[in-house]
């Protein structure tokens, strides 16, 4: 590993774009389909990973819906979680925001109960273990009806003390934010934060959308912000976090190429940007590879580096004494590591 790679990898970090499903290794669904006496269509742990080929966000989704049609049950989910948690801990990951899908597994018949209460104690442990703080956001399936999501919003009430914002992801193109627009509505007056997927694959539209008619406070990807300028001057001037993922982006041919990646011109436009691992069992790395993986291609400096990181804390959901602390950690740290 090279000097900016260890330096980076070293550091605290918060990771605010991660979905729970998206971190199911091929070993650990082998091991849950035995347990549960569910059949899934491959012969090895190779041949799945041989079938992570994927042309756009749709392929995508449809093996990462078929893979989470393993889980059944609290302890599957706990399992689940505290494989990711433990893996983000090794990578100095100290804060995570975690989506999870919970129509995923109710559409199903598993109880939106069994979903969360695996994932949440698995954060608990975490939390008690190594100190690492956690939020869990609420992600609707942007391809099903805004009344689907009204009754999951319905069922996450019950544990608004778990839940501290709700999301939008699946297939983002002929889904716009304005379709959602209502239920959001209706979170946030629940007390819920909002963000949402926008312009990953779907235009500078999208996330003038998610702004002006969902209100979040941030945007996950928005690599596609950058076709407007006076959206992108706006994204600058608001500070609103973006929530990127670089290999999610070359895996999904969002950014065909690293070199050309958009991080490099958020970056100079002075956007909140920062780096994140969206789907890790799907797109071959964890935080801090996505990390890595840019720096070359953009030649990131060190300085650079710990911008991103410290944008990571600055656009968490922490209260301000948490993040004051956040900050100070990693400052300390950065000034230990050559
Ligand atoms: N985009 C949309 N939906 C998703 C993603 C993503 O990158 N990952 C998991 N669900
Ligand atoms: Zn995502």
């Amino acid at each position: 590993m090279n000097e900016l790679a260890r330096f980076v990898s070293a550091l605290p970090k918060a990771e605010l774009h991660l979905h729970i499903e998206g971190t199911f290794e091929p070993e650990l669904m082998f091991e849950i389909a035995r347990r549960n006496n569910v059949r899934i269509p491959y012969k090895s742990v190779d041949e799945v990973r041989a079938a992570y080929r994927f042309g756009n966000l749709q392929d995508f989704l449809d093996i990462y819906y078929a893979g989470a049609g393993v889980l059944r049950t609290e302890r599957d989910f706990y399992e689940l979680t505290r494989a990711y948690l433990k893996k983000a801990h090794e990578q100095n990951v100290v804060h995570t925001e975690i989506f999870f899908d919970p129509q995923t597994h109710t559409g199903r018949g598993i109880p939106f109960d069994t979903v969360i209460r695996g994932i949440h104690a698995a954060l608990e442990d975490a939390r008690k273990e190594w100190g690492m703080t956690s939020r869990l956001i609420m992600s609707f399936l942007r391809h099903l009806s805004e009344e689907d999501a009204f009754a999951t919003l319905e069922q996450g009430l019950r544990y608004r003390d778990w839940i501290t914002a709700v999301g939008l992801d699946s297939s983002e193109l002929g889904n716009p934010p304005s379709k959602f627009r209502r239920v959001f509505d209706r979170a946030r007056a629940e007390g819920f934060l909002a963000v949402a997927h926008a312009g990953e694959e779907g235009p500078a539209e999208y996330v003038r959308e998610a702004l002006d008619l969902l209100h979040v406070t941030r945007i996950d990807h928005g690599n596609r912000s950058l076709d407007d300028a006076e959206l992108t001057r706006e994204l600058a001037r608001r500070q609103i976090p973006l929530t990127v993922c670089p290999l999610s982006n070359l895996k999904l041919q969002v950014c065909r190429d690293l070199n050309r990646h958009p991080v490099r011109q958020m970056l100079d436009e002075g956007l909140m940007v920062t780096i994140n691992s969206d789907d890790p069992a799907y797109f071959g790395g964890y935080v801090n590879e996505n990390y890595t993986a840019l720096i070359e291609p953009l030649q990131l400096t060190r300085d650079e580096l710990l911008r991103l990181v410290e944008n990571s804390f600055k656009a968490a959901f922490l209260d301000e004494t948490m993040r004051q602390t956040y900050l100070e950690n990693l400052h300390q740290t950065a000034g230990q590591v050559n």
